[in-house]
């Protein structure tokens, strides 16, 4: 397919947003991390050293894996809410940040990811070092809904490239990344509620969690009605 259909697919940056970044990215070299796959490069790079310093300084214990899992859920929600909440964000608030956050809602997203196979990767260590530990953490939670969220995520993550994308089509295209990015949603809303219901320190993440949903919908009627006044 060709490349303008290629840029039909939602996501791709804003020309005017992009080329104020690529501007940006040249008056300092920081900046350069701040935007785009660099933007990616740089929070996957952190989540795995944040994940492998929690271990190494653990010396690979039961205690330190489990801690590396919470903080890349933790990490992974902050992303995934990033990437969630961008086009949503930027239509009730639009500004600076909200402009930065859709420009790079497709890096976050993959940042997202990249956070979640880490996730993966401390549990599979968990598994293999500690087996008695990890039954014991995991040992009610059912595993498919959590396999099915990978799958979604794997296939979300491998299609948030143009080539990909148009390999894909619109159409599905908008289909998986709608249908997974609710069912991601569910996943962080359903976790951060089960635990807020036994321990009250999970209802900030919970209630943030339904807030990012509330300001989607919002978004979404505010939309509406806009287009449903305007002239034809
Ligand atoms: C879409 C998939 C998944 C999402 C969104 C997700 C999300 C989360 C969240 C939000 C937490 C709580 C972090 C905290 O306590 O602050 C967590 C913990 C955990 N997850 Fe995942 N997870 C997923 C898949 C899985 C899978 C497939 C497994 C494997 C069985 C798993 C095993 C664990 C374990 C062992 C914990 C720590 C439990 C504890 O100490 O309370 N997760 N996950």
């Amino acid at each position: 397919m060709s490349p303008s259909h290629a840029r039909s697919i939602p996501g791709p940056p804003d020309a005017l947003d992009a080329t104020a970044a690529a501007r940006r990215a040249r008056g300092a070299p920081l900046a350069r991390w701040l935007d785009g796959w660099p933007l990616t490069l740089a929070l996957s790079a952190l989540v795995a050293a944040l994940a492998a310093a929690i271990a190494v300084s653990g010396r690979g214990s039961a205690g330190a894996l489990g801690l590396a899992i919470r903080a890349t859920a933790r990490t992974s929600f902050a992303l995934f809410l990033l990437a969630f909440t961008a086009s949503a964000a930027h239509r009730l608030w639009p500004g600076r940040f909200t402009r930065w956050q859709r420009r790079n809602r497709r890096h976050l997203g993959v940042a997202f990811a990249a956070s979640h196979l880490v996730h993966a990767a401390s549990i599979i260590a968990l598994a293999a070092l500690h087996s008695a530990a990890f039954h014991r953490a995991a040992g009610e939670m059912s595993r498919l809904p959590g396999l099915v969220g990978y799958g979604l995520l794997l296939a979300m993550a491998a299609t948030s490239f143009d080539r990909t994308a148009a390999w894909l089509g619109p159409r599905a295209w908008k289909v998986l990344h709608t249908v997974g990015s609710i069912y991601l949603w569910g996943a962080f809303t359903n976790a951060f509620l089960t635990r807020a219901l036994r321990m009250p320190a999970y209802g900030p993440a919970a209630a943030l969690a339904i807030a990012a949903m509330a300001l989607r919908i919002l978004a979404w009627r505010r939309a509406r009605s806009r287009s449903s006044i305007s002239p034809r």
